[in-house]
């Protein structure tokens, strides 16, 4: 039996957040004051993660990322990110990272057999990134990114574009994939914590895109050379790539491959739909409960979001306590 939703996709990729808590307040994630975090006793233990991921591997999930809040808080993260490698049928186990612990871990991420991180950095300015972060060290998450390439694992890096704010360094992101083999994705900004003034700080993926080009002499790169959202483009002659993320602008829900699992126990089938189903009831139940209970999830998944319409209507949300 396999993961396809009503749309004949098929789901093969796995989003896990093992925590929702955060040791940065990035003003795109969260409101100032934070989220309330769960109660340590609400978010699934390690051992019923794992049950989760083994389940889903059963019905063609191949790919793992983690992710949080910040995954590398949580105690306990590198061994199980070694057990998740072991399931059968996991070809890849990935992680979402602020980067801030990297410096130390960066290596047992390796040894535990991840080979690439997608790593949150929105400026290279010590104030901006300060204030983006509100009171996160640019220096400890470059020392983090310095540590993670020795470490030798592969690094994406997303970049959250927000007019006024940070979209001035654009061009500096884009260079950094000119002499390091890294991807830069360009995201746009998801008014996912609804500031008043969200509709004048998101810029266009298109926008990003001719700012790229009236700079650089950019080539267009075919999906398949980078998997995921991003539509993928190089600098001419160059080791690294660059990426675009649009959810807002132009929405990738058609070739949509992901369900998500949030620290707090419940599936997901898109990051924007209200629904979410509580498997804690199934995790007392036996392994066929939790399979149906999965494949559920799955025929649930909507066709397409429209966030510049649906934003307005639904709840606010942190992308801490869902996982991005
Ligand atoms: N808009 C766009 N991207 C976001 N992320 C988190 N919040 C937002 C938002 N409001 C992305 C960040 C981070 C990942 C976990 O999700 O880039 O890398
Ligand atoms: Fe933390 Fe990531 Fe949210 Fe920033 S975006 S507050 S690093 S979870």
């Amino acid at each position: 039996m396999q993961l396809i939703d009503s749309y004949q996709r098929k789901i093969n990729y796995l989003r896990l957040s093992i925590t929702d808590r955060c040791n940065l307040r990035c003003r795109y994630c969260m409101p100032a004051k934070g989220v309330p975090a769960f109660k340590h006793d609400e978010v699934l233990r390690y051992e019923s993660l794992l049950r989760i991921a083994k389940v889903a591997a059963c019905l063609g999930i191949k790919k793992i990322r983690v992710t949080g809040g910040e995954p590398l808080v949580r105690k306990g993260v590198i061994n199980f990110l070694r057990q998740l490698n072991r399931i059968p049928g996991v070809s890849e186990v990935t992680l979402t990272t602020n980067g801030i612990l990297l410096q130390d871990m960066a290596e047992q991420l390796k040894d535990a057999g991840v080979k690439r991180i997608n790593m949150s950095l929105d400026s290279l300015q010590n104030e901006t990134y300060r204030s983006i972060t509100r009171g996160g060290d640019l220096q400890q998450a470059l020392a983090g990114l310095e540590q993670a390439e020795q470490a030798g694992l592969q690094i994406k890096l997303n970049m959250v574009v927000m007019r006024g704010i940070n979209d001035q360094e654009v061009e500096d992101f884009a260079a950094l994939s000119v002499e390091r083999p890294w991807s830069v994705r360009f995201i746009e900004y998801m008014p996912v914590v609804r500031e008043e003034t969200w509709r004048s700080q998101v810029i266009s993926g298109a926008e990003i895109l001719s700012r790229l080009r009236d700079n650089f002499d950019l080539e267009e790169l075919s999906r398949s050379t980078l998997c995921g959202p991003a539509k993928p483009y190089r600098i001419r002659n160059t080791m690294g790539t660059i990426g675009i993320i649009t959810p807002m602008s132009n929405h990738f829900c058609g070739s949509c491959n992901r369900l998500r699992i949030t620290a707090g126990g419940f599936a997901k089938s898109c990051l924007l739909s209200e629904s979410a189903t509580d498997l804690r009831p199934f995790l007392r139940q036996g392994d066929d409960a939790l399979r149906s209970a999965l494949l559920n999830v799955a025929t649930k998944k909507s066709l397409q979001h429209n966030f510049m319409e649906e934003v307005d209507d639904c709840a606010a949300f942190s992308m801490a306590r869902i996982g991005g």
